[in-house]
C-alpha cells in the first residue's frame, strides 16, 4: 500500500513566498544608500553646501536642518532592526530598546525640527510637507500608545505606516530623480515641487496598505480594534510558520 508521507521538517520559511521573506538587507541597504548621499553635504557643517538654500537672513535656519537630518537619520536606522522578524521574536527586549530610539530619539524630535522648517518654507510642494509632517507624528504615536495598551496588531499596522512616512527620505529623492530624467528642460518648476512633495509618501502609504493587507490575519483585517487572545497576540504576522492563517 502507498502511503503519502507529510514531511513536518521541511523548514517553515519555505512555503513563504519571496516578497514574505525577511526584507532586511535589502531595507538596510537603501538606508544606507540614503544616508551616504545625504551626509556628505552636512558632515562639513559648511550651510554653503546644503541640499537646499540657507538665507543668511534666516541664521538659525542650517543648525535646524542639521539637526533635523541627524534625528531623521536615527530614525531610519533604528527602524531596520524594528522590521526584523528573528528579532522582534527572539531579543524582544533589542525590539523595545530600538523602538524607543525610532519614537523618543529619532520621529519626534526630528518632526519638532522639521516642524520649524516648515515655518521658513513656503510656495509649491509646502501642503504636502505639511500632510506628510502630521501624518508622521500620528502614525508613530498612535503605534506606540498601541504598543502600550498591548494591541499588538494595530501596533504593526501603525508603525508600518510610520515606517513608510520615514521612507519619504529615499522616495522623494528617488521621484526628483525620475521625474527631472523624464522632464528634462521642459520641467516645470512648480507642477515639479509639488509632486515630488506628495508622491514620495503617498506611494510608500499605499505600498505599507497593501503589504499589510496581504500579511495580517483575516481576524484581524475584519475586526481591527479587538484585543486579540493571549495565544494569537504572540504569532507574528511576519515570521515564517507562525501565523496559521496568513494569506
Ligand atoms: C517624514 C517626515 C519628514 C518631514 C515632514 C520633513 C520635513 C522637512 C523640511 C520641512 C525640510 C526643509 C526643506 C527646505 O528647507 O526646503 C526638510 C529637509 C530635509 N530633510 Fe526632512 N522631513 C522628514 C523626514 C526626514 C527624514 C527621515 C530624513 C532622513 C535623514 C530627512 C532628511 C532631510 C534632508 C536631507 C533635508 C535637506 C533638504 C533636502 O535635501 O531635501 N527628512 N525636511
Amino acid at each position: 500500500m502507498t502511503q503519502t508521507r507529510l514531511d513536518h521538517t521541511a523548514p517553515a520559511r519555505a512555503a513563504l513566498p519571496w516578497w514574505r521573506r525577511p526584507w532586511i538587507i535589502p531595507l538596510a541597504l537603501v538606508v544606507a544608500l540614503v544616508l551616504a548621499y545625504i551626509w556628505p553635504h552636512y558632515i562639513t557643517l559648511d550651510p554653503a553646501t546644503a541640499t537646499v538654500p540657507v538665507p543668511p537672513q534666516y541664521p538659525y535656519k542650517y543648525p535646524l536642518l542639521v539637526a533635523h537630518i541627524f534625528f531623521g537619520s536615527v530614525a531610519l536606522i533604528a527602524a531596520v532592526p524594528q522590521l526584523w522578524p528573528k528579532l522582534r521574536r527572539t531579543k524582544p527586549h533589542l525590539h523595545r530598546l530600538s523602538g524607543r530610539i525610532y519614537v523618543f530619539g529619532g520621529v519626534l524630535p526630528g518632526a519638532v525640527m522639521a516642524a520649524v522648517l516648515l515655518t521658513y518654507i513656503g510656495g509649491p510642494g509646502w501642503m504636502g510637507r505639511i500632510a506628510l509632517e502630521v501624518l508622521w507624528v500620528v502614525t508613530t504615536v498612535v503605534g506606540w500608545r498601541m504598543m502600550r495598551k498591548r494591541r499588538k496588531a494595530e501596533h504593526r499596522r501603525w508603525m508600518i505606516y510610520s515606517f513608510a512616512l520615514t521612507m519619504d527620505a529615499f522616495t522623494t529623492r528617488l521621484m526628483i530623480f525620475v521625474i527631472a530624467s523624464a522632464a528634462g528642460p521642459r520641467l516645470d518648476l512648480a507642477l515639479f515641487l509639488e509632486t515630488v512633495a506628495w508622491t514620495g509618501w503617498l506611494i510608500n502609504l499605499c505600498v505599507a496598505h497593501w503589504w499589510i493587507e496581504r500579511t495580517s490575519r483575516p481576524a484581524v483585517r475584519r475586526t481591527a480594534s479587538r484585543v486579540p487572545e493571549p495565544a494569537e497576540a504572540s504569532a507574528d504576522p511576519d515570521e515564517p510558520g507562525r501565523s496559521p492563517a496568513v494569506a
